[in-house]
Parts: C-alpha cells; structure tokens; sequence
C-alpha cells in the first residue's frame, strides 16, 4: 500500500509537492490506515546521465537530491519509491537503466530507496524481456537493501508466468486512465490471473484512480473494493491537497483494506457471473470469505465489457470448484437478489447459516440463506 505520482501528476513533480504529500500522507490518516510506500515515478532524474554516468536527481524540479527527500519520507515513518526503466530510456525519454542495472542500484540503495518500479519503455526487440528484468533484480539484491521491485511491463509476454520469480508484483494490464472503462478493462485483464498470485508476488493491474474527479461516489467503491479483492497493490495516485473526504474515506474503508491485507494472502478472482451481475471472492485468514457483489450497470447503461475470455472461464470453473457448496451458490444467489448497490462487501464464516453482508461504509444487511 502506497502513493505513486504518476495518475495524477505525470511529469509535473518536484521535491515540494513529494515532501507535502508525505506529511498529508501522515495528516489525513492514510499511514495509519496502512498506505507505507511514497512513490516517486517518472521525470525525477536529469536528461542526462552525469559525468561518471550516474543517475542524477532532476536539479530544477529536485535541487536537493534524492537522498535529502528520502530522509524527509523517513522521518515520517515512511518508505521512499522510486522509478527507472529496463531499456535505454524512461516511458518519458530519460536515462533509462539498462546496461547500468548494477550502478544504478547502487545509487539507489545508497540513497535509500525502498522500493523500485521498473518500466519497460525502450527496449530494442532483440532483448528477452526477463533478462533485462532479472538483470535489475540481481543488481538490486547485491546491495543488500531490501527493496520492493515492482515489474512495470504492462502484462507484456504474460508475466505472471515469470515475474514471480523476479519481482515482488507485476502489471497485468497497460496503463489505467482516470476513467470507468479503463478501470474495467485493467479488472478484465487480472481476471483469471489469482492463481500466480501469493506472499512475496502479486499481480498489479495498475494504480488506483479513486480522488482524480471523474468516478462517482459507487464508482469509486467500486474500483477500491475490486483492487482489495484482488490483493493487488493499493496504490493511491490523487493530489492529497485536494483530496476529497469521500474519496478518503474510500480509500481508508478499514474492513475493506484488512480484506487486501489478510494474512493468508491468497488472491481472489471472479467466480460467478449473470449478465452485468459479477462475483468476485477469496478466502482469508480462520475461514472467512471476502465476497465483492459488482454491478456493472451504471445509469442505465451496459457496459460491453461483460464478455468472458477463455482464460476468465477457465478462472471461474476452477474458483467454483474450490468454493462451490450448496451453501455457498445460495449464498451468491441470495446477494444477486437483494443488491441494491453497486457494491457490497461481505464477511463471514461459510457453512453458517446467516452471514452478514456489510456495505464499504458499514451499512450492514443481515440476511438468511434459503
Ligand atoms: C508507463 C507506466 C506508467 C508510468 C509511465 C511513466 O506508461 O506504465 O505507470 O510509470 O510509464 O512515464
């Protein structure tokens, strides 16, 4: 859990806006809630390398260099992220790592950097895209820093297949926009994809867009519960000067967040589906099951989105298979027809009789199985 710049930012970023939004990180509660990691994505370095082909920190935007904010983002109990890339160059056109994993590791861990998101932006076509990616997490593992490394190849050559063996999480999907479909299409794209997921790797369909203006109130719940659900990385990417108190209160819904951070650490994935009616679920710790109900219709519109890839079906059948009881189809059956919101967030024991359907703000519906 974590802020990245990147949604609402992009390259506009300087050392003033990073060491304000550490301390509102502190101020509006969202450390305490569990957000750890401040991010720092593209457009941080110099467009050229320095004379001994380091690594320089941008002298306008960051004047005092990385090491004096990292230590701002540490005195507020706060772990510092940055970003580079695997080819010769950033998505942005700035130095880029590759050929330089080892320096540039380096310098990282020497500025104390906690966590590295690793673009792929380029890359010439004859490189193997693990190798270049092995490359850094070698580099990386040689300075003897722990440090989160975050794959950022857009689900290029399915990298669940690979990456959780090299990083600690990976896209799954090109990049989110600051709108409902986009959100969709990043969800469809993760569909299916639990199974690679666990302690120590997880699949990233992408930083959230909760706070940026153009999701509703639902929508936003929406996107929040789906992410928690799918234990990917929660990654706030709004200006927290303006943030609203909806979209925090979203962003810090606690039994919604203990659901993404649920010590069992198995990913859920989608497991029922009835037109634009969605089940996405997973088991957690002692038992419980988190149960996300989604409605994909929005004012009256169908998003058609709702087509079922193979490997989506595949997922489903086999998320049935592990979870399917009797009880457990009446138990989705039951939540498809008393939804009324967009969303709802359900926990308790399966094989009991009544649960407790509990919206995000905790509005709390006890119903009876059939
Ligand atoms: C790619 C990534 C984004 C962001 C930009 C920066 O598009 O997928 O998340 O890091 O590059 O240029």
């Amino acid at each position: 859990m974590g802020y990245n710049t990147w949604n609402c930012f992009g390259g506009e970023i300087n050392e003033t806006l990073i060491q304000t939004t550490a301390d509102l990180m502190v101020d509006l509660g969202l450390a305490k809630a569990g957000y750890k990691y401040l991010v720092v994505d593209d457009a941080w370095s110099n467009p050229q390398r320095g004379p001994k082909s380091d690594l320089q920190a941008n002298s306008q935007r960051f004047p005092s260099g990385m090491a004096k904010l990292a230590e701002h983002i540490h005195s507020k109990g706060l772990k510092f992220g940055m970003y580079s890339d695997a080819g010769g160059l950033t998505c942005m056109g700035y130095p880029g790592s590759r050929g330089h994993e080892e320096q540039d590791a380096e310098s990282f861990a020497s500025w104390g950097v906690d966590y590295l998101k690793y673009d792929n932006c380029f890359a010439p076509a004859s490189d193997w895209v693990v190798d270049r990616y092995m490359a850094m997490r070698d580099a990386l593992n040689k300075t003897g820093r722990p440090i989160l490394y975050s794959l950022c190849d857009w689900g290029v050559g399915d990298p669940w297949l690979w990456a959780p063996k090299v990083g600690n999480s990976w896209r799954t999907t090109g990049d989110i926009a600051n709108n409902w479909d986009a959100m969709l299409r990043c969800l469809d794209n993760t569909v299916g994809l639990s199974r690679f997921a666990g302690p120590g790797g997880w699949n990233d369909p992408d930083m959230l867009e909760v706070g940026n203006g153009q999701l509703t109130y639902n929508e936003e719940r929406a996107h929040f519960a789906l992410w928690a659900l799918l234990k990917s990385p929660l990654l706030i990417g709004a200006d927290l000067r303006t943030l609203s108190k909806s979209a925090l209160s979203v962003l810090t819904a606690a039994e919604v967040i203990a659901a993404n951070q649920d010590p069992l650490g198995v990913a859920g994935d989608l497991i029922w589906k009835e037109g634009p009616i969605e089940v996405y679920a997973g088991p957690l710790q002692g038992g419980d099951r988190a149960v996300v109900l989604f409605n994909r219709h929005v004012d009256g519109t169908q998003y058609p989105h709702s087509n079922i890839t193979g490997r989506q079906a595949q997922a489903m059948a086999q998320a049935q298979a592990e979870i399917t009881s009797t009880e457990s189809l009446e138990l989705v059956r039951c939540l498809l027809r008393v939804s009324i919101n967009q969303v709802a967030y359900m926990r308790g024991p399966f094989g009991d009789k009544s649960f407790k359907c509990v919206d995000m703000h905790g509005m709390q519906l006890q119903m009876l199985l059939p």
